[in-house]
């Protein structure tokens, strides 16, 4: 039924089966301390079970408590918990899906880091983060790609960098948030420097891995990165080697503007983002945000929008998403509903992990008996 869909496509080298991806989606399933817990298992296993043909694992930190955006962010800045990181690939593995996993530093959004640290001395929810020396920078370049070579020895297939969301990489591309007069600060040329350096650092550590990267197309900010800039920084990371691009828009600071509220109710709300990043790069483009049905994957892959369709709360919603379009049963999908007013996000913004009010009632109960939530 929808032939683009379901087309195979190979991406830095591995075969993806068909065109859905699994986007990050950070819910609090890890324990406390950033380990990998049974529920984080059992929830990628059923991630993974749905047909996607690749799953991006949320955001794991490649330094702690510095990088980490949360008490309950995966870590992977060391090697204690690599018996967890390898269980955690070879469950989405088992289910016949690639595992990619997202590795970040969470810069001014480092919620447990004290002072947190970015490019440049700017403010952010009343805290005033510590502006990064070229020292520093090293040492989290190097951070970086030592977590790509755990990813890859627990097994994974691929690594994510996270350069969305107002985290460090992003902010660095961002003129708001950077301010730096030296050659990390000023034009774009300088602004993209170091994500740049981290993507080249990771993929010479990490030889022959694929290196995606999630991608702040625009913060819908008036002062910050706007797409007219982004789509330069979306071809210099293509040419640095980068295996996709996956597009999202907005950070901390916008997400919860009205107006931003409001574009993000409605299907495909950064599709347009992605079709303006595809227009210039030669690599796979991922497209994620409320694509809700078959029929609109189906079109941004037939259209050239975009190459892979990411789901994230769509799919966590209504883990059959998969299934049900692949079999015409369109109708049949329990969609992620901005009515419920966001209320995943919400939980997990205050420390506890979530669950989707869309599900069936006594998936509700199993999981709050689980979790004792
Ligand atoms: C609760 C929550 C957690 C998220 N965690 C991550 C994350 O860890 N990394 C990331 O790149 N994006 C993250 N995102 C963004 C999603 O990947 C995705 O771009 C967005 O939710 C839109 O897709 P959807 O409508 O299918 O959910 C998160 C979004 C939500 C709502």
């Amino acid at each position: 039924m929808y032939p683009h869909l379901f087309s195979e496509i190979s991406v830095g080298g591995r075969v993806l089966k068909n065109r859905l991806t699994m986007a990050p989606l950070y819910l609090g399933y890890a324990e406390a301390g950033g380990t990998v817990s049974d529920l984080l298992l059992d929830h990628y296993r059923l991630m993974a079970k749905s047909g996607v043909a690749m799953v991006v694992v949320e955001n794991s930190a490649v330094d702690y408590p510095a990088g980490s955006g949360s008490d309950r962010t995966i870590r992977a800045d060391t090697d204690d918990n690599m018996e967890g990181l390898a269980n955690l690939a070879a469950t989405i593995k088992e289910q016949r899906a690639l595992a990619c996993l997202q590795i970040n530093h969470a810069g001014r959004f480092a919620a447990i880091a004290d002072p947190t640290l970015a490019p440049s001395a700017v403010q952010t929810f009343g805290r005033m983060p510590k502006a990064l020396t070229e020292e520093e920078m090293r040492r989290i370049r190097r951070k970086f790609a030592e977590a790509a070579v755990r990813a890859r020895k627990a097994g994974f297939d691929m690594v994510e960098l996270h350069g969305g969301t107002g985290y460090l990489l992003s902010s660095f591309v961002s003129p708001r948030t950077n301010k730096r007069t030296d050659a990390y600060g000023g034009s774009l040329e300088n602004r993209q420097r170091f994500p740049l350096e981290v993507v080249e650092e990771v993929k010479s550590a990490a030889g022959d891995f694929p290196v995606g990267y999630r991608f702040l197309a625009d913060e819908w900010l008036t002062d910050g990165l706007q797409l007219a800039e982004s789509v330069h920084h979306a071809r210099s990371l293509a040419s640095a080697g980068v295996a996709y691009i996956s597009c999202m828009g907005g950070t901390y600071e916008s997400f919860l503007l009205p107006h931003v509220l409001q574009s993000s109710r409605k299907e495909g709300y950064m599709v347009h983002l992605a079709a303006a990043v595809r227009k210039e790069v030669e690599v796979p483009v991922i497209a994620a945000g409320r694509i809700a049905t078959g029929r609109l994957a189906e079109s941004i892959v037939a259209e050239g929008k975009a190459d892979l369709i990411g789901l994230a709360r769509v799919l966590w919603a209504d883990p059959e998403w998969p299934s049900k379009v692949r079999e015409g049963r369109d109708d049949e999908i329990i969609h992620c509903h901005p009515d419920c007013d966001e209320t995943c996000t919400k939980l997990v913004t205050r420390g506890k992990t979530a669950f989707c009010v869309r599900w069936p009632h006594d998936k509700i109960q199993e999981w709050k008996e689980k979790t004792g939530a």
